[in-house]
């Protein structure tokens, strides 16, 4: 059966600086991937080269048929000490906006994928006192990259960044991760405070934006309904109600979280992806149902959605399954103005490093060679039919 999208959606691709760019010396994952008792399977080094190879990224998402790019802006990059502004690395970012637009891609820009500058993260990090501050002052700086740039994202996943500092401890003890904790809450309240800081200055600009979280299809095991409301409201809710503020809200959707009395549940191990996720492609239409229940006037924009597999036909079968219950979303009347797949290329995936494989299009390791998986015509596709 056919399912078709509304006039105008987005549809894209994404990927994040310090996935794929190479060399971020300056910000404090690299410091983190090369300390001692380093919870990563391995460091992100040269990652895909993007940083001189983005021409090439932008020419393969234009040729699929696909109409946008998501990027994220490397902070250290532009700011690699506090107040000091890189010009080089501002033109550099411009240069990939105009290059999306030359190209006929809507660009979105994610301010802050994770990384930040070693100076902000030795001083304090987010739950410093100075920290809103210091994110709205980036804000301001980077605006002139954001002229002509319909999607700005803030903060990219606060909620999942709120517990990533309890995840590298796991993953630093070899802990097998069963679903997210709650968040760290002051954490959570910082990242808040930094997105409302930012998204003032965004918003005395003209600048349309949002705030992208991680989301997840819940589902109660026995007994587990108290400490799923509770669980929920703590790692989703708190942070809708403050993305209902913004222009849009990004959702990004991988699978579900099952919560039973004591907490997050193990799903069956033999549904596991590569990035240990719950295959689950329904868990997309699912969650920005609920999003719509949560925040019925506020348009949805699926920033990520995608499966970590070397079997490039699961990710074809996954992703049409996903798109499919999106569809059905859209057509009980759920307001979804776009969907961009994570990701372009197999990138360094944070703790798990270049194992699991995210991308449309796979990236030699030692070459950096891209060479398209058949999902990135399949996409492009389905982008340019509008339905799947
Ligand atoms: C969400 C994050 O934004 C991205 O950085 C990560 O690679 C994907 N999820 C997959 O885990």
């Amino acid at each position: 059966m056919t399912a078709t999208f509304p006039p105008a959606f987005l549809w894209g691709t994404a990927t994040a600086a310090h996935q794929v760019e190479g060399g971020n010396t300056q910000n404090h994952y690299w410091a983190w991937e090369h300390a001692e008792h380093s919870p990563f399977a391995e460091v992100s080094g040269d990652a895909c080269d993007s940083y001189h190879r983005w021409r090439e990224d932008l020419d393969l998402v234009a040729g699929s048929g696909l109409g946008a790019y998501r990027f994220s802006l490397e902070w250290s990059r532009i700011e690699p000490e506090e107040g000091e502004v890189s010009r080089a690395g501002l033109d550099h970012y411009r240069r990939m906006v105009d290059g999306c637009l030359e190209r006929g891609l809507t660009p979105m820009v994610t301010l802050m994928h994770f990384t930040t500058p070693r100076w902000f993260h030795e001083d304090g990090a987010w739950t410093s006192a100075k920290a809103a501050d210091r994110f709205a002052r980036f804000t301001e700086t980077v605006l002139p990259i954001l002229a002509d740039v319909p999607y700005t994202i803030t903060i990219n996943e606060p909620n999942l960044a709120s517990v990533l500092p309890v995840l590298g401890a796991m993953a630093a003890r070899g802990e097998q991760i069963s679903g997210l904790p709650r968040p760290d809450q002051r954490l959570a309240d910082a990242f808040l405070d930094a997105h409302r800081a930012s998204a003032q200055v965004l918003r005395g600009a003209g600048v349309t934006h949002g705030l992208s979280l991680v989301g997840q299809e819940w589902i109660v095991e026995d007994g587990g309904d108290d400490e799923m409301v509770a669980h929920r409201a703590a790692m989703e809710d708190q942070f809708l109600e403050v993305a209902g503020e913004g222009d849009f809200v990004g959702m990004q959707i991988y699978s579900c979280a099952r919560i039973g009395p004591d907490g997050p549940v193990a799903g069956d191990p033999d549904l596991m992806t590569l990035a240990h996720m719950e295959y689950r492609p329904g868990a997309l239409g699912a969650s920005v149902r609920r999003v719509a229940e949560v925040l019925p006037d506020t348009p949805i924009v699926v920033t990520e959605n995608g499966i970590a597999t070397t079997d490039d036909a699961q990710r074809i079968a996954f992703t049409g399954e996903a798109l499919g219950s999106l569809a059905q979303a859209i057509a009980d009347g759920v307001d979804v103005r776009g969907y961009v797949h994570w990701s372009l290329l197999d990138n360094f995936e944070w703790f798990a490093g270049y194992t699991p494989t995210f991308g449309l299009v796979e990236v030699d390791r030692q070459t950096f060679v891209r060479t398209p998986k058949p999902s990135l015509a399949w996409l492009g596709g389905v982008a340019q039919a509008n339905a799947v």
